[in-house]
This record gives structure tokens, C-alpha cells and sequence, in this order.
């Protein structure tokens, strides 16, 4: 098996919700905010931005939006990661290029779907690149999915404009003293991993599948759920908070419509 120092701090990352007192200096901050932007990035667009949130007000009221998870507010640094066509749509505007395509068989129009999922791509490896460098500094981090929840209260928040959509953010601390690293178990490598074409699992497949998690199920869920299936989905795809990222979702997605200016 190959070691070495990257695959070492991949392999002991985990998700980390409790911080040591020990702040994180501007010279980390500094690595990880590099590190971020040293992300690949479609066209070379760098298609995000990063807002490092200070104000101790903000990072409380960002913990209640994000479905009140009240450790999100005791992180020593916030970093919201937002896909970003703004500053494009800005710098096209101030030169042109709408006059441009006049009498052109294209069109000037305002980003799209398409432009949204590539910003998405573009910011979320920029924000993993972030967590990885965080972690070989022995600073634990966690993603926050929650910011694309109460859309018009974030965008308000950040002040965001239109061309944008606060996809992630996460939140970094340093390890406590003997933390207990205890990687969580994914699914077998057969379940995820295909060659040349994807191959979709038949029945036993699935229930091999999920067969440790199977053992999570409790029967005494206050769901009333019959198996872990149904438990997982009261709790989680189907619970009040992803019914609010769903609907908040859509109130992103319609910023970005491909409107011709
Ligand atoms: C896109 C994304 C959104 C997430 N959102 C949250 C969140 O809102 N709150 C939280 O505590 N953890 C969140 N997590 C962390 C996951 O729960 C965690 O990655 C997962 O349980 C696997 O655990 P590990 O990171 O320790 O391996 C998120 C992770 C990802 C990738």
C-alpha cells in the first residue's frame, strides 16, 4: 500500500465539531485561503468566492440559519463558499460584450444552469482543497450544507447579488487535546467504484449494500419507522430542514435563468 504525508492527512480527516482554545493565526488562515485557490478551476474563471465571516453577531446568526447547529458559532474561522458569475457578468457588461454579439450568431445571456453547476464544481474543490491543507495543520474542519437553507435571510446577511449561491461553508477549528480520530465507515469500494459504465446494484447488491448501516436501526424511533430505510428518510430527506434547503434551493436557481440582457 502506498504512504505517505498527503494520503496520511486524507486518511485521518474527519468531520470535527468541538475546537480547542487555541486560535487559528492569520499565517494558517493564510495557508488555508491559499490552498483554496490554488484549487483547479474551470477555465482558470475562479468561479466563487470566499467570505471569512469575523463579526461574532454574523457567525451566531449564521449558525440559526444553517438550522441551529450552535457549534458552527464557536469555530475560530468561518469561511462561506459561494458559487460566483458575478464578477464575469460584471466585467462583460463594462466591456461590451453585449454590443459585441449584436448581428453575432450568439447571443449575450446571463448565466444559466450550466454556469451555476460550474461555479458549484469550482467552489466546492476550492473549499475541499481548504480542508485538506487545514487538516495537515492539525486544524479539523466541517462542511456546513445548511447555507443553501432560508435563501433570502443569507442573501440579505452576505449581501449577496444575483449572480451567486452561498453553496458551502465551513467551518475550522484546531483538534482538542487527545482527541479520539475515529474515521466513519464508508461503503465497500464494489458499491462506488465502476468500470466503464455504471452498473446499477439489483436487490441483494442493495441490501449488501447497507447492511452495517441496517444496524443502526432502532424500533423504538419516534418515526415510526420499520427499518433504518425509513428512519434515515424521516430524518434526514424528508425532515423540515431538507424540505427548507429544497424550497431554498429553488429560490437560488431562479436567479439564474439565461435571461438575454
Ligand atoms: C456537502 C456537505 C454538507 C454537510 N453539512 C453538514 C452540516 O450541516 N452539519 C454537520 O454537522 N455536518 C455536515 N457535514 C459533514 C458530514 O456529516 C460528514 O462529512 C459525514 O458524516 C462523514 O463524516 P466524516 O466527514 O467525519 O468522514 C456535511 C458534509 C458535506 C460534504
Amino acid at each position: 500500500m502506498i504512504k505517505n504525508d498527503v494520503l496520511d492527512v486524507i486518511g485521518q480527516r474527519i468531520s470535527l465539531r468541538a475546537y480547542s482554545d487555541e486560535p487559528i493565526t492569520s499565517e494558517e488562515e493564510n495557508a488555508i485561503v491559499n490552498a483554496a485557490m490554488r484549487a483547479p478551476t474551470a477555465g482558470n474563471q475562479m468561479l466563487y468566492s470566499m467570505i471569512i465571516i469575523r463579526d461574532a453577531k454574523k457567525k451566531e446568526l449564521l449558525a440559526e440559519l444553517c438550522d441551529h447547529q450552535p457549534f458552527v458559532a464557536k469555530a475560530p474561522l468561518m469561511i462561506v463558499f459561494v458559487a460566483d458569475f458575478q464578477k464575469w457578468v460584471d466585467y462583460y457588461i463594462k466591456n461590451d460584450v453585449k454590443g459585441f454579439c449584436e448581428g453575432k450568431d450568439f447571443q449575450f445571456e446571463a448565466p444559466q444552469e450550466s454556469d451555476l453547476l460550474l461555479a458549484i464544481e469550482d467552489a466546492m474543490i476550492a473549499a475541499q482543497n481548504s480542508v485538506i491543507a487545514a487538516e495537515s495543520m492539525n486544524i479539523g474542519s466541517c462542511y456546513i450544507g445548511d447555507i443553501m437553507e432560508n435563501g433570502e435571510q443569507i442573501k440579505e446577511c452576505l449581501q449577496l447579488p444575483q449572480y451567486t449561491m452561498p453553496i458551502s461553508m465551513v467551518v475550522y477549528g484546531h483538534y482538542p487535546a487527545n482527541y479520539p480520530r475515529l474515521p466513519k465507515a464508508r461503503f465497500d469500494k464494489k458499491f462506488v467504484v465502476f468500470e466503464d459504465s455504471y452498473h446499477r446494484l439489483n436487490d441483494e447488491e442493495i441490501d449488501e449494500m447497507f447492511q452495517s448501516q441496517n444496524q443502526h436501526y432502532r424500533s423504538d424511533n419516534s418515526a415510526g419507522a420499520k427499518n433504518y430505510a425509513q428512519m434515515f428518510y424521516a430524518r434526514k430527506t424528508g425532515a423540515k430542514f431538507c424540505k427548507e434547503m429544497a424550497r431554498s434551493a429553488r429560490f437560488w436557481l431562479k436567479q439564474w435563468d439565461g435571461r438575454l440582457f
